[in-house]
């Protein structure tokens, strides 16, 4: 079965999950968008939509979907997003598409995390992905020496902006056999905006294609 199919297979089971007047956190990329469209079947049934990036926004309304203020929300009970990388204890890499900020903000918000992968997206150990963190363009040279440091290496994503006017660079190279602690460590050191490892607040449900892991 094609990556795509599993995918859309995906971003259609992940509908079950959501119920009736409920606010959905809204996560990004290819997956994503696939709920999004089954999402909009529901819409007269939802109150709306918290986006986790300007791609899915646009989406969203484009589907008459209404998008909603986190600030205004409160809590939510559900987020869906896809993610690059998925070990067994539902720990993930994400920020392929440069949204991991939003993201990890929503998934925080949420009581239920409801990850859509294809089945490439499952490894044993994290990090053949490059580990993608987002930050404060003034810091990039600091970061890049703080993760030659600790064995990574450091690549800039030139070119790339986020929808928050940070830079991304992913850090190649790393075996990531302690996720909890590497994003912990990481989260210490200044200019790091957002560290895409999911770690210490992993995905609750994940689906790949139309079955639970
Ligand atoms: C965006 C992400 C995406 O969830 C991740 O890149 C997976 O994308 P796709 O569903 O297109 O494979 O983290 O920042």
């Amino acid at each position: 079965m094609s990556n795509a199919n599993e995918k859309r297979l995906a971003g259609e089971a992940a509908i079950r999950y959501v119920e009736d007047g409920a606010i959905v956190g809204v996560g990004t990329g290819s997956t994503v968008a696939y709920f999004i469209d089954a999402l909009a079947d529901l819409k007269d049934r939802i109150q709306g939509a918290v986006s986790s990036s300007e791609q899915s926004t646009a989406q969203l309304k484009r589907l008459g979907i209404p998008v909603l203020d986190l600030n205004a929300t409160g809590p939510l009970t559900l987020y869906v997003d896809g993610a690059d990388e998925c070990d067994s204890h539902k720990r993930l890499i994400k920020g392929g598409g440069a949204a991991l900020t939003r993201e990890k903000i929503v998934a925080e918000a949420s009581e239920k995390f409801v990850c859509i992968i294809d089945s490439s997206k499952q490894v044993n150990l994290l990090g053949k992905f490059p580990l993608p963190i987002e930050v404060i363009p003034m810091a990039r040279s600091l970061i890049g020496r703080e993760i030659v440091k600790r064995g990574g290496n450091p690549v800039w994503r030139d070119g790339v902006v986020t929808d928050n006017g940070n830079w991304i660079i992913d850090v190649h190279g790393w075996q990531i056999a302690d996720p909890v602690g590497l994003e912990n460590d990481l989260n210490q050191i200044p200019g790091i905006v957002t560290v895409g490892l999911f770690a210490r607040r992993p995905a609750d449900v994940v689906l790949v294609g139309d079955k639970v892991m």
